[in-house]
C-alpha cells in the first residue's frame, strides 16, 4: 500500500460535526494507547469521548483527516495561531493513527499539513512519543533546542491558552529537560526502548519524562535550519513532483488569473494561424478546463481536449454540455503517453506551459513527440512555453551550481502565486538554475483542501531550444515569437517584460 492510497481532508475546528467527532473518538479509543500504573484504569485502553476530542480543537483550530476506502484511519488536530509581534504558531494538539496504518507515511502527511509552512514562526506539540519529536525536527529541519524553547515560553503559553491540557500546567524548561506536567498517565512501558533508539540517531536535548509528564517540543523559524542531505533533498523534490498534479488541480484556473482572460483572442489567432475553417479535427493537449477547446467547438471544429487532472476534464465536459457544444470531447490522459487511436489530427494546440511542466527535459520532449505523432503529415501545432530569455534577464535569485540547491531552496521565500496572482515571473519568489529550471515554493491554504507547501518546478525555453525540441520530434518550426498576454499577433523582444510566453507554430514534416 502506498502513501497516496489515502484521502486527506481538512476542516476548520468550527465545522466538526457530531458524527465526525464520534469517528475520531472511536479511532482514539481503539488505537491511542493504554493507561499507566497511575492512570484511572491501569493497562486498559485510554478512551476519549467525542466532547473531549472537541476540546483539542480550540478556535482557531483545525483537523486534518486521513481516510482509506472511506474509513477514518488517522487524524491530527491542531491550532494555527498568530501571535502579535511573533508570527504564526502551528501546534499539533493531537495525532492518532490506526495501528494497522502506521509506518505508511500517514502521520508524516498529516503533520506536514500543520508544520510544512516554511514562513511560519514556530511549530510544536506536547507528546510522550519521542518519534513525534523527531518528526517535528525532520519536517521543520530544525532541532528542538532547550535554550530556544526557554526563550519563547511566553509565546508558547499564549498559544496554549485555549488548550485544556496545556493551560496553566506546570512547565519545566531547564538546562536538562523540556517538560510539561499534563497529568496524562499513559503507560510508558515502551518508552525507554523508543527513547534509546531515538537518542542513537541524533542529539536529544529534551531529557526524560516521568508518568504524567509530556515533552514540550518546539522548533522556531529563527533557528538556523539544517541543510538538506542529498537524499532528503531528492525525497523532497520527488514528493513535490508527485504533487505537481495536485498543485495544478489547486490552481485558481478561473477569472482570478489574468492569463485566463484572453481565450477568445487566442482562439482567433489559432483559427487564423492554423487556417481552421470548420470541420477540422483539432487536439488540445493540456486543455485545463477546456476554454480553448470549447471555443474551437463553437467555431465548428471537431475538437478533443486532454488533461491529466480529472477535475478539469469533468469541468470541461459539464461546460460543453451547458453551452450545448456537441462536436467536442474530453479525455483524462497524460500528454507524454497519449495514444488516441483516431490519430491524424489536422491541428493541435498545447497552450500555456504544458510543455515545461517537467523539470526533466526528456519528459517535456515526450509531450512534443506525442503531439507530433498525433498530427497528420502537414498538420500544424500552435503551442506556447514560458520565456527563458525574460526569466533570465529578471532573475534575482540564481543558482550557479546545483550543489548549492539545498541552501538556496531554504532561503527561497514561499508565495501563493498559483492560487492567487498566477504571476510566476515575480523575481522575489523564484530561483533560476543554470539549465533554465525555475523553482518556486507554493503555499495552498484557502481552498478547503489540506494546506501544504510544495516546491514547484517548471522549465522555461529560448527560441533556439524550441526549435531543437521541434526538430527532435520531426516538426519543422515555422516561427517562434515572444508575446504578451492578449496580444499574440505582436512579436516582442525576448527580454521585454511583457513577453512571458514564447508562442510557436510548427508543422509535421511530410
Ligand atoms: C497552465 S495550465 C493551461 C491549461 C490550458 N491549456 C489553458 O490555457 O487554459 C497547464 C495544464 O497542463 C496540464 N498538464 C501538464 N502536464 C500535463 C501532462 N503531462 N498531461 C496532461 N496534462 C498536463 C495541467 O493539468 C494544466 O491543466
Amino acid at each position: 500500500m502506498r502513501g497516496d492510497d489515502y484521502d486527506y481532508d481538512w476542516r476548520s475546528g468550527d465545522h466538526l460535526d457530531d458524527a465526525l467527532l464520534a469517528e475520531c473518538s472511536e479511532l482514539f479509543s481503539m488505537h491511542y494507547g493504554v493507561w499507566g500504573a497511575s492512570g484511572p484504569r491501569p493497562g486498559k485502553q485510554i478512551s476519549l469521548s467525542p466532547s473531549k476530542v472537541r476540546e483539542f480543537v480550540p478556535s482557531p483550530g483545525w483537523a486534518v483527516l486521513a481516510r482509506r476506502g472511506g474509513e477514518l484511519v488517522g487524524y491530527a488536530l491542531g491550532i494555527r495561531k498568530t501571535i502579535d509581534g511573533f508570527g504564526t504558531m502551528d501546534w499539533v494538539t493531537q495525532l492518532v493513527v490506526h495501528t494497522e496504518h502506521r509506518n505508511r507515511g500517514v502521520a508524516t502527511q498529516l503533520l506536514f499539513t500543520f508544520w510544512g509552512f516554511s514562513d511560519h514562526a514556530a511549530w510544536g506539540l506536547v507528546t510522550t512519543n519521542p518519534y513525534a519529536v523527531r518528526a517535528l525536527e525532520h519536517i521543520t529541519h530544525r532541532r528542538c533546542d532547550l535554550a530556544v524553547i526557554g526563550e519563547r515560553l511566553a509565546e508558547i503559553r499564549a498559544a496554549g491558552e485555549g488548550i485544556p491540557y496545556a493551560k496553566d500546567r506546570p512547565i519545566e524548561v531547564t538546562g536538562a529537560r523540556s517538560v510539561i506536567d499534563t497529568a496524562f498517565f499513559i503507560s510508558h512501558e515502551k518508552l525507554p526502548d523508543k527513547l534509546r533508539r531515538v537518542k542513537e540517531s541524533a542529539p536529544w536535548q529534551l531529557g526524560e519524562i516521568a508518568e504524567g509528564e509530556e515533552w514540550l517540543a518546539f522548533t522556531f523559524r529563527s533557528q538556523r535550519p539544517k541543510a538538506y542531505r542529498p537524499d532528503e533533498l531528492k525525497a523532497l523534490l520527488d514528493r513535490s513532483d508527485r504533487t505537481a498534479r495536485n498543485a495544478y488541480a489547486r490552481m485558481a484556473m478561473g477569472e482570478r488569473h489574468a492569463w485566463a482572460r484572453h481565450a477568445a483572442h487566442e482562439v482567433e489567432v489559432a483559427v487564423d494561424t492554423l487556417a481552421l475553417t470548420g470541420g477540422e479535427r483539432v487536439l488540445d493537449v493540456g486543455c485545463g478546463r477546456g476554454r480553448h477547446t470549447h471555443l474551437l467547438g463553437q467555431h465548428g471544429c471537431n475538437a478533443v481536449g486532454v488533461d491529466f487532472v480529472e477535475a478539469f476534464v469533468t469541468h470541461a465536459r459539464a461546460e460543453a454540455s451547458a453551452l450545448a457544444i456537441e462536436c467536442v470531447n474530453f479525455f483524462v490522459g497524460d500528454a507524454r503517453t497519449l495514444d488516441l487511436t483516431d490519430g491524424g489530427y489536422d491541428a493541435a494546440l498545447c497552450l500555456y506551459d504544458v510543455i515545461g511542466t517537467f523539470p526533466d527535459q526528456a519528459e517535456n520532449q515526450r509531450i512534443v513527440d506525442c503531439l507530433a505523432r498525433h498530427l497528420r503529415p502537414g498538420g500544424r501545432l500552435l503551442a506556447s512555453v514560458m520565456n527563458l530569455e525574460l526569466t533570465s534577464s529578471i532573475a534575482s535569485l540564481r543558482l550557479d551550481d546545483v550543489a548549492n540547491l539545498p541552501e538556496a531552496l531554504q532561503a527561497l521565500p514561499p508565495s501563493r502565486t498559483m492560487q492567487q496572482s498566477g504571476n510566476v515571473y515575480d523575481p522575489k519568489y523564484f530561483l533560476l538554475d543554470p539549465e533554465g529550471v525555475v523553482y518556486r515554493k507554493e503555499q495552498f491554504d484557502d481552498d478547503g483542501k489540506p494546506p501544504g507547501e510544495y516546491v514547484v518546478r517548471d522549465r522555461r525555453y529560448t527560441r533556439q531550444q524550441v526549435r531543437e525540441m521541434c526538430e527532435r520530434a520531426g516538426l519543422r518550426l515555422v516561427w517562434a515569437r515572444p508575446v504578451a498576454l492578449g496580444r499574440w499577433t505582436e512579436a516582442l523582444e525576448g527580454t521585454d517584460p511583457r513577453a512571458k510566453e514564447i508562442l510557436f507554430l510548427a508543422e509535421r514534416s511530410g
